[in-house]
């Protein structure tokens, strides 16, 4: 049912803790599994220069956020805000239909994190206009 890599960033994932002096910090939950999930993003000049996450759920959750944290890291901001939650589910090697949506979680949390650095550093990020962090995952696969 679970690819060895989702396996694998279960057992060992990348990046797990808090960054204390984060330039963003999203913080998304999924309202029907409880699942919750948190990023911290460093960044400077447009890059993400570290990145940290803590998730309160499921294993399919854990290893997407732990994949998006290695996807992301490095990266420009554009960069990060064009990493989708099938992008992750793909460099995971794929979840189960019925665990998409906690790859969806892992979208959400980098883009609450950008929403929180841009609305702190007065930044503006393409493409956050329509972002709605509170959105369910459910409802769009
Ligand atoms: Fe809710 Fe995985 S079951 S995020």
């Amino acid at each position: 049912m679970y690819s060895e890599k989702v396996m694998e960033h279960f057992h060992n994932p990348r990046n797990v803790g808090e960054i204390e002096d984060a330039d963003g910090i999203g913080n998304v939950g999924n309202p029907r599994c409880g699942d919750i999930m948190k990023m911290y993003l460093k960044i400077e000049d447009d890059t993400i220069v570290d990145v940290k996450f803590k998730t309160f759920g499921c294993g399919s959750a854990i290893a997407s956020s732990s994949m998006a944290t290695e996807l992301i890291k490095g990266k420009t901001i554009d960069e990060a805000m064009n990493i989708t939650n099938k992008a992750v589910a793909g460099a995971l090697d794929g979840l189960p239909p019925i665990k998409m949506h906690c790859s969806i979680l892992a979208e959400q949390a980098i883009k609450s994190a950008l929403l929180d650095y841009s609305q702190k550093s007065g930044v503006h990020i393409d493409g956050l206009e329509d972002f709605d962090p509170t959105d369910d995952p459910h409802d769009h696969h």
